[in-house]
């Protein structure tokens, strides 16, 4: 689907954390710079105003790889793989450990082999103009047949 400007990205985003759960996985796929930190930072945010808690920055975790969120009686773990070119780094991670109870949205998931039963696959792409993305949806699991209208 075409998204015309953040504005629009916000209201999808509203209608991703309705449905929202904890354990459940958001892979991001997109090129350098399309928008999946900013896209990361419109879930979070409006997590936290849904559940009552103040707005935090929320910054590219390029560098860190992992930036955690408090978004409620849950955990948010914000990734971004870019810089993990070994399996076992991505081991070491223990991105989806057992009794880890959290939401996770992850940036360059490519490197992931064992991917979880419950994930939303988010694809982006540049639009036409400045402003504009290409948004495409494929759920898994509980997400399965998710699309944003
Ligand atoms: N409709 C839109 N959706 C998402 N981002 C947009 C949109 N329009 C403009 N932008 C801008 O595009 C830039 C996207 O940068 P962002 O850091 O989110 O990309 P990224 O995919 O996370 O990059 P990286 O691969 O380096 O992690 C931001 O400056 C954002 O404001
Ligand atoms: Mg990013």
């Amino acid at each position: 689907m075409i998204i015309e400007s953040l504005e629009k990205l916000n209201k999808i985003v509203k209608e991703i954390i309705q449905k929202i759960k904890k354990e459940d996985t958001i892979f991001l796929f997109g090129e350098i710079g399309v928008g999946k930190t900013t896209l990361s930072r419109l879930i979070i945010n409006n997590l936290q105003i849904k559940n009552n808690l103040p707005e935090t920055e929320v910054l590219s975790p390029t560098f860190n790889i992992l930036y955690e969120y408090d978004v409620g009686d849950y955990k948010l773990m914000h990734y971004d793989l870019y810089r993990l070119n070994k399996s076992e780094d991505l081991d070491q991670l223990g991105i989806f450990d057992q009794n880890k109870n959290n939401i996770k949205l992850i940036e360059w998931a490519e490197i992931i082999k064992k991917k979880p039963e419950n994930r939303l696959e988010i694809y982006l792409n540049y639009g036409k103009t400045d402003g504009e993305r290409n948004l495409d949806f494929k759920g898994f699991g509980g997400w399965k047949g998710f699309n944003a209208s």
